[in-house]
């Protein structure tokens, strides 16, 4: 029987690294091994069982899955490698020795639960938008927000772009006569969502953190740190429930 193979650099650009252009690249830099070696091509032929690949020292493409949840700091984006030097999450993992990738992500100004996972497919069913899984973020928006404010943005409002968001879930927290803190679930991940909701009804969005995805709760882990969850854990992300 043949043996699975295929190319080095859609090795990496299946495990989400980035996209087969990006990823040739840094295979020609010399970032990528091969069983402990440096493969500088493309296209070297990689046998899916047993050749072990590792990209700036992390194992990529690994049979054990792995959940993390991160508290990701404001001020850091959520990507790997960033044209303008900014700080990324990946700063935050030092120490982990495989390959992970965000879930989604979050805006640089948002802080809170980012999950980032090497299992594409677990990644592919929480995003998917038949899924509906909710995530819950709390802030703080310039102003008082009005009933009818909230009517709007709970039953979906037009947010530009073309754009108009679903039903949401929202409540007041707290407000002054300057600023109100808030929670709101959505189960849609449109690109800066919540702000753009806020906007479309005239507040801004000083404070934004995610604090739940389905059952999974940011709880107390501290910001800047990361821990390994439980496959039940991570599972309670998509399920809505965790058995503990
Ligand atoms: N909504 C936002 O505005 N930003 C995020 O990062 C996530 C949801």
């Amino acid at each position: 029987m043949k043996k699975p193979r295929v190319t080095l650099d859609r090795v990496l650009s299946k495990a989400g690294i980035a996209s087969r252009t990006t990823t040739r690249e840094w295979i020609e830099q010399g970032r990528v091994k091969v069983n402990g070696r440096i493969i500088r091509n493309p296209d070297h032929w990689v046998e899916s069982s047993k050749d072990v690949v590792h990209f700036d020292g992390r194992k990529v493409r690994d049979e054990k899955k792995i959940y993390i949840a991160l508290n990701k700091p404001t001020g850091v984006v959520t990507s790997f490698g960033d044209n303008r030097s900014r700080q990324t999450v990946y700063e935050y993992l030092k120490g982990l020795d495989r390959w992970v990738f965000p879930v989604g992500r979050l805006d640089m100004n948002t802080s809170g639960l980012l999950i980032l996972t090497n299992d594409t497919d677990y990644a592919e069913t929480l995003l998917q938008p038949e899924s509906n899984v909710p995530k819950t973020y709390y802030g703080k928006v310039t102003g008082v927000v009005s009933l009818d404010e909230y009517f709007q943005l709970a039953y979906g409002l037009n947010i530009g772009r073309g754009e108009t968001t679903g039903p949401s879930i929202v409540r007041e927290i707290r407000a002054t006569d300057k600023y109100t803190w808030f929670e709101l679930t959505i189960t849609e991940g449109k690109n800066r969502q919540v702000r753009r909701m806020f906007e479309a009804v005239g507040h801004q969005v000083l404070k934004l953190v995610r604090i739940r995805i389905g059952g999974l709760e940011l709880d107390q882990l501290p910001i800047g740190k990361y821990k390994v969850l439980s496959r039940n854990d991570a599972y309670s992300a998509i399920n809505g429930t965790n058995p503990g």
